[in-house]
Formats: C-alpha cells, structure tokens, sequence
C-alpha cells in the first residue's frame, strides 16, 4: 500500500465550508486539489474547481476524473441536518462519491465524520454520519474515517454568531449547569489531521477520533472565550435543558439557519473525554492547549479577516 504522493491529485468535496476552506488556504501548495463546488463561491483559490454536487452521481462520476484520491468533508452539519436534503448530502452523497471513485480505480478515501457518532441518542446528524461511516467501511477501498470533537477557528458559522454574543452581552445563556465536558479542537490542527492521515499509510482501515489537548467544561468553554473577547462584565445565566429542548424544537423549524435544534442541544451538553492515543501514534498530532485555541480563534476573528486571506499563524505540532 502506498501513501498518497503530493503530486497526486486530491479529490476534496466541503471546500466552501469552513473545514474544507482553511484545508485549501493551508494545503493547497502541497496537493494537486480538485474542489467539488456547487456554485462559484471557490473562485480565487488556487484549485481546480469541479462543478457538481453530492447528490448527482453523474456530475461526481464527471469531477473525479484524473483523481487519485478523496477527501470528503462536506455533508450535513447539526446545524442543518433538519433542512430538507441534509441527511441525504451524507449519507447518499457518501455512496455516490464511493462508487465515483470505484469507477475510476481510486483507491484512497478520507472521510470526516464527527465524535458524536459515539455518544448514545442519535439524532438525524449522528445517524446520518453512522451510515455513512458503515457505507465506508463496507467499500472495498483505502478508507480512514476522522472523528473530531467541536472544532474552532476562525470561519466556523455558528462558533462565529456565539462570539459575537458574547463579545458584548451583559447575560450570557448557558445550557443547563454548563458542568458538561469536550475537548474542543482548533480547525488548523484538524487540516493537519487530514493532510497526515493522507500522507500515512498506517491510518488505512481506522476511524481516529481527533480532540484537542485539554478537558475542558462548557462554562470554562464560555469563560475564556469571553476573557480573550474583552467582555469582563458578563453574567452566565444557566437554563435548565428541559426548557431549552421544546425552544430549540421550535427554532429548528422557524429559523433552522441559527443553528439551534434538539439534536446540537444534546450534542452540546453531552459530557465526554477522548482518546488521542492513535491521533498520537498514527496521525503524529501533539494537539495544542485550549487556551491557544481560544487566542488564535479570537485574534482571527477580531481581525475580521476572512479564513481564506490569513496566513497560517499556527505551526501544529508533529511528533517525532
Ligand atoms: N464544525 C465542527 O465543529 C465539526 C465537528 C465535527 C465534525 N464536523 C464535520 O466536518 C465537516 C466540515 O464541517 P464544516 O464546519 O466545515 O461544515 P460547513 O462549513 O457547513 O461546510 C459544509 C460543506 O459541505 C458542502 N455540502 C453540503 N451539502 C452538499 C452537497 N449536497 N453537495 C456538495 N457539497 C455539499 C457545503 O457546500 P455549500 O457551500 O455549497 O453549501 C460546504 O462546502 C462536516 O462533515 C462536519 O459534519 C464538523
């Protein structure tokens, strides 16, 4: 089994989305890119663009020419995984994008699922990354399958509408007693994940979670963001889950754009730890502090640059 050679051309689905975007901005010198894009929103960036969409076999048959492998970012997020169409972007979008490449004798297929596939009571989000996981493990192909936790950085949608809250609320809202744990990962340290389980032969046939260094409890979460923003004032203010949950339901239909519905209230609020120990041993990530996180997330974002003009700022840490 080979790894994939750089000079190769990569196959990237997701690259107008936040993940797929900084992937681009900080690999595009490395890989040859070939980018799924549904409208014209990737015009500038220094890769090929291939017109299509997850949905339409056809066009995916039509992009993935000349590839010689797949990295597959895009798909549903919570956020919009109760839009029409959303489930199915993952889960058929999934199976279309295995047969493309099976058609073209690509062997070598990245997939970016999420950690939440592990937490009990799916919702249509989890199950539709359950799935698409299963879709490609059952492949014949050179799968890894990447888990993350909440991922930051700058350019994240709903991560950038809650900053802008609590840069300057008086009263914050925090679900429930805020006591949950994640180990939140910055989106440059997940780019970094993808371009090693590229490059790494021994990531073929595993699914890696990928989480950052630290623990860290939601209203530690809030805390330092708030620090890092400026807004020293500010009152946390707990609303018990239950009466969260029929507010989220009804968001999730009125406004499905603001991100909120039953299934991120419970994937918000679930408390967790994660294992690095292959992220570590396989993919060579030493993950940075919480709390760098939260600086290069903040100084980005004040900036008000766009992801796509930043410089990478952050050298991720590979293990010898
Ligand atoms: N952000 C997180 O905290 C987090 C955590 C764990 C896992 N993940 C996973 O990481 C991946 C990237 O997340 P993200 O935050 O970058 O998401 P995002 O900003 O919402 O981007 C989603 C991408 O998927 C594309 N897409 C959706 N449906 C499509 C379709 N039918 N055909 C073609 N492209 C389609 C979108 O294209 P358009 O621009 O055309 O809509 C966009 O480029 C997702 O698979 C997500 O589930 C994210």
């Amino acid at each position: 089994m080979e790894a994939f050679d750089p000079m190769n051309r990569l196959f990237l689905t997701g690259g107008t989305g936040f993940v797929g975007g900084r992937f681009i901005d900080r690999y595009h010198r490395r890989f040859g890119i070939t980018a799924l894009v549904r409208g014209d929103s990737l015009s500038g960036k220094r890769v090929r663009i291939a017109t299509g969409d997850l949905l339409d076999a056809d066009s995916l048959l039509s992009a993935t020419t000349g590839c010689d492998a797949v990295l597959h970012i895009g798909g549903a997020t919570p956020n919009r995984a109760y839009a029409a169409g959303s489930f199915n972007a993952t889960t058929v979008g999934t199976r279309n994008l295995i047969a493309a490449a099976r058609a073209h004798g690509i062997r070598r297929f990245i997939f970016v699922s999420s950690l939440c596939v592990l937490f009990p009571g799916k919702g249509p989000y989890a199950r539709s990354k359950t799935e698409a996981e299963e879709a490609v493990m059952r492949s014949d192909l050179e799968w890894t399958i990447l888990r993350p936790d909440t991922i930051v950085g700058h350019g994240a949608k709903d991560l950038g509408r809650t900053l802008r809250l609590w840069k300057s609320a008086r009263y914050i809202p925090i679900i429930g007693d805020g006591a949950y744990t994640s180990q939140p990962i910055h989106v440059d340290e997940v780019c970094a994940a993808l371009a090693s389980a590229l490059e790494t032969s021994a990531s073929v046939g595993l699914a890696i979670s990928l989480a950052g260094k630290d623990l860290v409890p939601f209203n530690e979460f809030a805390r330092r963001f708030c620090r890092a923003l400026g807004n020293n004032r500010r009152r946390f203010v707990h609303i018990p889950k239950w009466f969260v949950y029929p507010l989220a339901g009804i968001a999730s239909f009125v406004h499905p754009q603001w991100g909120l519905n039953p299934e991120r209230v419970n994937i918000i609020t679930e408390p967790h730890t994660v294992d690095l120990s292959l992220m570590r041993a396989v993919l060579r990530i030493e993950p940075m502090p919480f709390e760098e996180a939260v600086r290069l997330t903040v100084n980005q974002w004040l900036r008000g640059k766009t992801a796509s003009s930043e410089p990478p700022e952050h050298r991720t840490a590979i293990l010898p």
